[in-house]
């Protein structure tokens, strides 16, 4: 379906969902940024099922302001998600609570997430990406073969799981995302695999922990053992901190390492600066997750009336924050759909959230990316789009970015 631009903003809004939106959502963003708040948007929250879940409708939040005060005021736009509370999937730790819960249970977790934490398994990341990269040459398939794989990977290391277990692990986060491609039945079963998966991991770990065998080093082990005022997690809580890891870190990172990969091959001269100069790789990251971040829009329900732009929102209503378009509000970012190397404010990007909610692997995903960046930068001087031509992710506007994508190594 061809979306016509020079509609009225309410089929504009229905038009958000669409493929050809989802595959480049910024001409509509464009011309629907002024319009906002507006109401009528409806799409899928993470974890719903297509095809059997209803969708929610919501309000539409655009502009970088109005966007960025309601991430912050967490009392009024809550992060509860009640169809998620009431579908098959299990409910995400931190991303669908609200305080005081949030704030406890971030305080089991935000330390060992602090870059100092993570430094140590920087080497280790870099060896699996020199390794895969190992085998490139001439065109290859970079989402299969490489982002997709790295996140997985990084992540299971971190929790203390077997390295084989990363392909699965993968598998199941692109269903619970619902960027894969999948029949209502197919995505159920996956997510029900997925969680018990962790059940079984971290109700043995706990057995053993008990009988006296000295915890192991991952974040499982330290999720069981840790206390924080005298109290420990309960392995529901663990297990599903496990599923909020594997699902919150592993997509969003394959989409960020692919958008970085095209953004390589198709800016050469970009390539040559970072070459020169290691100091810009940050901002490339940073610019690249403001110009083409994979996380578009995220949903909150307003806790009580609420007036934005002189609309008024509803207690109960559902409420779309569209960090994507933010990104690219040009009061905010002027000329934004330009890439720029030296943006000053780049790192006031949405991408990976503001406010109580920010990111917790901020530092992973930029560490993963990093790493990523240097080894293809100079290995691969050369590196430029392949014959296939890339193709868009077009599943769900949850993220942006490459369901495929052949470079030529
Ligand atoms: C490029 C990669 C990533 C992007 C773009 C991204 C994006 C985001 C965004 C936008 C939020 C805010 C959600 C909200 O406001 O409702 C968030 C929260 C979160 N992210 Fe990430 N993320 C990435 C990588 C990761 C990784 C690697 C992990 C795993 C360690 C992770 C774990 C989380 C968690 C647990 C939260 C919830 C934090 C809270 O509610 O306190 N993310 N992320």
């Amino acid at each position: 379906m061809r979306v016509d631009l020079n509609t009225s903003p309410a089929e504009l809004v229905a038009a958000l969902p669409s493929p050809q939106t989802i595959a480049d959502p910024y001409p509509l963003y464009r011309h629907l940024r002024s319009d906002t708040p507006i109401f009528g948007y409806k799409d899928y929250p993470p974890g719903t099922v297509p095809g059997q879940d209803e969708p929610v409708a919501a309000w539409v939040l655009m502009k970088y302001d109005e966007v960025a005060a309601a991430a912050h005021d967490h009392a009024t736009f809550s992060s509860r998600d009640p169809l998620q509370e009431q579908s098959s999937a299990p409910s995400l730790m931190l991303v669908n609570h609200d305080n005081p819960e949030h704030d406890r249970l971030r305080s089991y977790v935000s330390h060992q997430f602090a870059f100092r934490q993570i430094e140590h398994i920087r080497p280790w990341i870099t060896d699996r990406i020199s390794e895969m990269l190992a085998g490139f040459a001439g065109d290859v398939e970079v989402v299969a073969n490489l982002t997709s794989v790295i996140p997985a990977r990084v992540m299971m290391r971190l929790l203390g799981q077997p390295d084989d277990d990363a392909g699965r692990c993968r598998d199941w986060a692109n269903a619970f995302m619902l960027s894969a491609d999948l029949t209502p039945e197919e995505r159920e079963a996956s997510n029900q695999e997925l969680a018990h998966y962790f059940a079984t991991e971290v109700t043995a770990l706990d057995t053993r922990i008990a009988a006296g065998e000295a915890a192991r080093d991952g974040l499982i082990s330290s999720l069981l053992t840790t206390q924080v005022d005298g109290e420990r997690l309960t392995l529901d809580e663990v297990i599903r901190f496990c599923l909020t890891l594997v699902v919150a870190g592993a997509e969003t990172t394959t989409f960020l390492l692919t958008n970085l990969l095209y953004n390589l091959a198709t800016m050469p001269q970009v390539a040559a600066q970072l070459r020169e100069d290691k100091d810009l790789i940050l901002p490339f990251i940073n610019e690249t997750l403001r110009h083409s971040g994979p996380p578009q829009r995220l949903f909150r329900v307003a806790t009580q009336d609420v007036e934005i732009g002189g609309k008024t929102i509803k207690a109960g209503e559902w409420v779309a924050l569209f960090f994507g378009a933010a990104n690219h509000d040009p009061d905010m970012f002027p000329d934004p759909e330009t890439f720029d190397l030296t943006r000053k404010n780049v790192r006031q990007q949405l991408s990976m959230g503001t406010g109580l909610h920010q990111c917790l692997g901020f530092a992973v995903a930029k560490m993963e990316a990093a790493a990523m960046i240097e080894v293809v930068i100079h290995r691969f001087p050369d590196l430029s789009l392949g014959a296939q031509a890339p193709v868009p992710q077009t599943a769900s506007l949850l993220t942006h970015g490459f369901a495929e994508l052949t470079l030529h190594f």
